[in-house]
């Protein structure tokens, strides 16, 4: 076989996020929101989160963090760590294996779900098709080298070890997933994994990989994007072994201690970012929303607001209220915020040298967002916990209102793959690391 000029490594790995994206999207907007909006309506009018097939629930879940946020995470690893050295011819033929396993493996979970059709066989063999594109994303990653040119491996810096943290601990979710699938396949009466193993689970799908991806992520791109100040190592190392204990106090079902932990993961991971103190240098707002700093700032708002309540859910929960309010302040306001801001400020970028096609589009849907996340965190303890009328009014509006603001992000970055880019796609030459210098 012809071996490919780095130009055509180049279109070729963008073709592949782009794709990534593509499938992310589509995972978000009718398997995630859109059951998510009907559960919330349904339960609204049974004014009851009991009674409404736990499936349907499990199915929205699985969706939105494995179908949507671990879709991006993965095309995103493949496409960055491939800049960085080492793995282009191969990682491109990998992504594309990974792609359809994985596709195959989440669409495979979610039919099970809601169908229940031939679910004993179903749910397994989803699973391991998960697990599986992610080992192959796994070692192809692990092995990735320094720059190109340079012999010595650099030490590994701070936001790498939450990057590193986060995939393990994705791995670690889908060999629970496995195991999980293949004791309900034997012994369940229906695809639903019991409610005090499926909470514990959700602190390591929520709380494991995309939190710490985040921070991750953050931790690189923020004094950049923000102009903050470096992040203080030492803090978000020390936020990581707060995480990595109150995850695994978790699993082993001491919610209180978990919740604690996190807390002050949380909170020692916002103060050594920074985010909230005075900048550097101006934040980079060309070709986005200007208010993009005011949403990183309160996704990390949000970020307190869940922990928090993750507190006080452990301690007085007693009908779900209190936990659906923190993870939703934590899937909403914290992890889709972000997403929505630094997504659309990178993804069209690496799907090919694009600009943002909507500015506008953008502001409004983060701020129909978060205008949804509040109405939804705000009504969910009273109604489900205190079963007051007017909340349980406003849950379907909050949900409503999300929706909206979810097509708005799919639409604006949809249009955005779609258009022509301005500039031939190779703008950026292969060598140039996406992660090392964000522009
Ligand atoms: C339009 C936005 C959304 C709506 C209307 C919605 C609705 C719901 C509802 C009604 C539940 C059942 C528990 C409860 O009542 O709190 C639920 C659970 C859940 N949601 Fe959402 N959700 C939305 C967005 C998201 C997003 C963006 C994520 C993740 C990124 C997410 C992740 C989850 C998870 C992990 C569960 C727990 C599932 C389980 O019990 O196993 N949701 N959601």
């Amino acid at each position: 076989m012809a071996t490919k000029t780095p130009a055509e490594t180049e279109i070729a790995l963008q073709r592949m996020v782009t794709i990534y994206v593509v499938t992310g999207l589509l995972f978000l907007v009718l398997p995630g929101t859109f059951l998510g909006v009907w559960n919330l309506v349904s339960i609204s009018g049974r004014h009851s989160l009991a009674g409404l097939a736990p499936a349907w629930l499990q199915a929205h879940g699985h969706a939105q963090i494995f179908g949507w946020i671990g879709t991006f995470v993965i095309g995103i690893g493949y496409y960055s760590l491939s800049k960085m050295g080492g793995l282009q011819p191969v990682a491109v033929s990998r992504a594309w294996a990974s792609w359809a396993l994985w596709t195959g493996g989440v669409t495979m979970r979610w039919v099970a779900n809601v169908s229940e059709f031939q679910w004993r066989l179903l749910l397994p063999v989803s699973a391991a098709l998960q697990l599986i594109a992610f080992v192959i994303f796994f070692v192809t990653v692990s092995h990735h080298k320094a720059q190109p040119g340079k012999t010595k491996r650099a030490p590994i810096e701070t936001w790498m070890k939450l990057v590193i943290a986060a995939t393990i601990a994705f791995l670690l979710a889908l060999i629970l997933n496995q195991v999980e699938t293949a004791v309900l396949a034997a012994t369940a009466e229906h695809p639903v994994i019991p409610h005090w193993l499926d909470q514990r689970y959700l602190f390591l799908a929520a709380w494991g990989f995309p939190v710490l991806a985040v921070w991750g992520f953050n931790a690189r791109w923020l004094p950049v994007f923000l102009g903050l100040r470096e992040p203080s190592s030492r803090g978000l190392l020390a936020a990581l072994g707060a995480s990595a204990c109150g995850l695994a106090a978790a699993l082993f079902g001491h919610l209180q201690i978990a919740t604690v932990l996190l807390l002050i993961a949380s909170i020692l991971a916002t103060v050594s970012l920074s985010v909230f103190r005075r900048p550097r240098k101006p934040a980079k707002t060309q070709g986005v929303s200007a208010m993009f700093p005011a949403f990183v700032r309160g996704a990390y708002l949000w970020l307190l607001i869940a922990a928090a309540l993750g507190v006080y859910a452990a301690l007085a929960d007693t009908h779900g209220g209190v936990w659906g309010a923190s993870r939703h302040a934590l899937t909403v306001g914290f992890l889709s915020t972000m997403v929505f801001a630094i997504g659309q400020r990178v993804l069209p970028a690496f799907c090919g040298m694009r600009l943002l096609y909507s500015k506008r589009l953008m502001g409004a849907s983060l701020a129909i967002l978060n205008l949804g996340c509040l109405l939804r965190v705000a009504s969910e303890v009273p109604a489900y916990e205190a079963n007051i009328r007017a909340a349980w009014q406003i849950l379907p509006v909050s949900a409503v209102t999300e929706l909206t603001a979810v097509t708005l992000f799919a639409v604006n970055l949809g249009i955005t793959l779609l258009l022509p880019p301005p500039c031939p796609a190779v703008a950026r030459p292969l060598t140039g690391t996406a992660l090392s210098h964000p522009s």
